[in-house]
C-alpha cells in the first residue's frame, strides 16, 4: 500500500479521551477505550444531540462524496479522516469512480494503525499522521505529492472538523490554504456542530475542551465567515440533514446500547446540530 513510510509511530494516549475514539463509537466503532466512553456517557446530558448529529455527518460523507465523484473528482484529501468504519472516503468514491484517489491525514496515532490493515492492498489510497493545521506540512508531504496532482480539481475534506480547530489557530488560513493552491473546480466539503444559542455553544465548547479535546462550537454565521470566497453548491450551507437527503442511502452500524437512549435526541431539540455543505472553487 502507499504510505509505508511512516514517521514513527506516536504514543496512543490512554488517559484521555479522543474525538477519533469518541466519535467512532458513536457511530458504531469497537476500537475504543473506557476514557472515550466515560467522557461520552458524561457529555450527552447535557448535549444529547451529539449521537445523532455525528451519524448525519457520517451519512452527510457518503452523499457529498458520492456528488463529488459524480461531479467528475478523482481525488480526494480526507482532513481528520477518523477510525476507519463502514463506506469510508475511498470506499464510496471508488464505488462510483473506481479510479479514484484518496490521501487521509488524522492527527490520532490510532487511526493510523487501524488504516493501514484496511489499505493493505491499494495503491491509489494512503494514510499519513499529520496535523490539518500544519497545512504546508501535508502539502510537501510524498504521499500528497505522488498522489495528488494540483493542476487537476481535487476535494479537500474537512467533515466534522471544524470544530477542532479554534479561533487560535487561525481555521480561515487552514480552510483555504490547499483549495487556494488547487485547480479551478476544486471542492471544500466542510461540517462542523453548531449551535444558534451562543450561550448553549459556549457552555459545549468549555465541556468539550475541559476534557481535553480541542473544541469550538460555532454559530451558523461564525462558520459562513470562515469560508467566504467559496461559492456554496445547492442547496448551501445548512444542517447536513437537510443537504440532499437521501433515504435510500447505505444505513450506518448499529449503536452501542449505552448509547441508544440518545439517539433522535435532535429531534426534540434542534439547538445543537452540524452545519456545513460543499463549496466550489471557480
Ligand atoms: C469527529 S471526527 C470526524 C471524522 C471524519 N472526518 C468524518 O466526518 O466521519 C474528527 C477527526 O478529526 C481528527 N482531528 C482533530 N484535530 C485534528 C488536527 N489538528 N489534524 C488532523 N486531524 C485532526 C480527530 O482525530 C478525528 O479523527
Amino acid at each position: 500500500m502507499a504510505g509505508d513510510e511512516q514517521p514513527e509511530m506516536m504514543p496512543i494516549p490512554f488517559d484521555v479521551p479522543t474525538s477519533a475514539r469518541a466519535y467512532g463509537w458513536m457511530l458504531g466503532g469497537k476500537d475504543n477505550y473506557a476514557v472515550d466512553r466515560e467522557f461520552l456517557l458524561h457529555t450527552l446530558p447535557d448535549f444529547p444531540e451529539c449521537v445523532d448529529i455525528a451519524r448525519q455527518n457520517r451519512e452527510f460523507l457518503f452523499r457529498v462524496v458520492r456528488h463529488l465523484t459524480q461531479a467528475g473528482v478523482r481525488q480526494f484529501i480526507d482532513m481528520g479522516c477518523g477510525l476507519p468504519t463502514d463506506d469510508n472516503v475511498h470506499q464510496v468514491a471508488q464505488r462510483f469512480a473506481p479510479d479514484a484517489r484518496v490521501v487521509y491525514v488524522d492527527i490520532d496515532p490510532i487511526v493510523l494503525a487501524h488504516a493501514h490493515a484496511l489499505l493493505a492492498d491499494d495503491a491509489t489510497t494512503t494514510v499519513i499522521t499529520g496535523d490539518m493545521r500544519d497545512q504546508d506540512a501535508i502539502l510537501d508531504h510524498p504521499d500528497v505529492r505522488r498522489l495528488i496532482d494540483f493542476d487537476e480539481p481535487v476535494a479537500v475534506l474537512f467533515l466534522s472538523v471544524g470544530h477542532h480547530l479554534t479561533d487560535a489557530d487561525d481555521p480561515r488560513r487552514v480552510l483555504h490554504t490547499i483549495i487556494d493552491r488547487a485547480a479551478p473546480g476544486s471542492y471544500l466539503g466542510f461540517s462542523q456542530v453548531v449551535s444558534d444559542d451562543p450561550e448553549r455553544g459556549a457552555a459545549m465548547t468549555a465541556h468539550i475542551s475541559g476534557s481535553g479535546v480541542p473544541w469550538q462550537t460555532r454559530t451558523p454565521g461564525e462558520v459562513d465567515v470562515l469560508l467566504d470566497g467559496l461559492a456554496p453548491v445547492e442547496p448551501g450551507l445548512l444542517n447536513l440533514v437537510d443537504w440532499r437527503p437521501d433515504a435510500d442511502q447505505p444505513s450506518l452500524a448499529p449503536v452501542h446500547e449505552d448509547l441508544a437512549p440518545y439517539l433522535g435526541a435532535t429531534e426534540q431539540n434542534k439547538g445543537i446540530y452540524e452545519y456545513g455543505g460543499l463549496l466550489r472553487k471557480a
